[in-house]
């Protein structure tokens, strides 16, 4: 087990019947930029159940936090949704992932644009001074079916405003846009339709798409991110990677999504891990 680093739950919170967040101890030798994931998961019979997991909190906290879907039957999250305080999760000790400052070229605007739980690294990233210092404005975009997966809105909208930290920073220059498409709502549409048509511009008093000074971190559903990649690509901005800096970059959220294992995640991974990932649905 010594890949991994055994933590404890101190905090359990269910959204909706589908989505929860959880929080655990941190080891003080684990690191990770914001917008990072690693691999989380359960022991069970003595066997590691891992699943790419983006890291929610920030990158200086001193807890780690999680927000996972519940799939049905899937052999991990059927067990993590009954986490309790004092539960012992397994944390990888390699943190990873596309959505990092370095992997942008320098920008004035950052939209992270998000669907479900792939708010997750944006969380942090949010929380992070280093993107407030690279961006003069952040907008991120959180679409939803239905108002109620609008996951973390108070925690954005009334807690991080006042954070000793990053208070300030939030107030001048965070701008937070959720949007659901399946019940009403003060902002209605997919993220893709709310770019496309310019509303999402008109709405938060933005000005058109430039790839000059606009830089965008994506994270979603496979359909959402390949939609996305697409558009920005049409619009002449470039994907960005560890090895090339770029206009946009973009990541699956894992969980829930069709291809679960993300090919970064197994780059890291040593062989023991890989051995005993479980490819199926979680
Ligand atoms: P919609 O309700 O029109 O499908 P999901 O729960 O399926 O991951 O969806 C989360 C949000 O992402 C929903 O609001 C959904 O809209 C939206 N969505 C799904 N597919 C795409 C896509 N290809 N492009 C943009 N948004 C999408």
């Amino acid at each position: 087990m010594s890949n991994f680093y055994r933590e404890t739950v101190t905090h359990v919170h269910h959204w909706t019947d589908s989505l929860f967040s959880f929080r655990t101890t941190r080891d003080q030798s684990f690191r990770f930029d914001s917008g990072q994931f690693i691999m989380m998961g359960l022991e069970i019979e003595g066997k590691p159940l891992l699943r790419a997991y983006s890291l929610a909190s920030a990158a200086y906290a001193d807890e780690l936090e999680f927000f996972s879907i519940k799939v049905p039957d899937g052999p991990l999250t059927s067990r993590l949704q009954h986490l309790r305080e004092g539960d012992t999760v397994l944390v990888g000790r390699k943190a990873t992932g596309t959505l990092v400052h370095q992997n942008l070229l320098p920008g004035k605007r950052l939209y992270l644009l998000g669907t479900g739980t792939g708010l997750a690294p944006f969380l942090s990233v949010i929380k992070d001074p280093e993107t407030y210092a690279r961006y003069e404005k952040v907008i991120l975009v959180h679409g939803c079916r239905h108002v109620a997966e609008l996951a973390y809105g108070e925690m954005i909208t009334s807690d991080l405003p006042n954070d000793e930290l990053v208070g300030e920073l939030v107030k001048n220059q965070l701008i937070y846009y959720p949007t659901v498409t399946r019940e009403p709502f003060v902002n209605r549409g997919r993220i893709t339709d709310l770019l496309a048509s310019g509303r999402l511009f008109e709405d938060t008093k933005q000005p058109p798409l430039d790839r000059e000074t606009d830089r965008i971190e994506i994270c979603g559903s496979p359909e959402m991110v390949t939609d996305l990649r697409s558009y920005f690509t049409k619009l002449g901005f470039e994907e960005g990677s560890g090895s090339k800096a770029g206009h946009f970059v973009i990541e699956k959220a894992f969980v829930g999504s069709s291809s679960m294992i993300p090919k970064s995640a197994v780059r890291f991974s040593e062989k023991i891990m890989l051995n005993q990932i479980d490819k199926r649905r979680v």
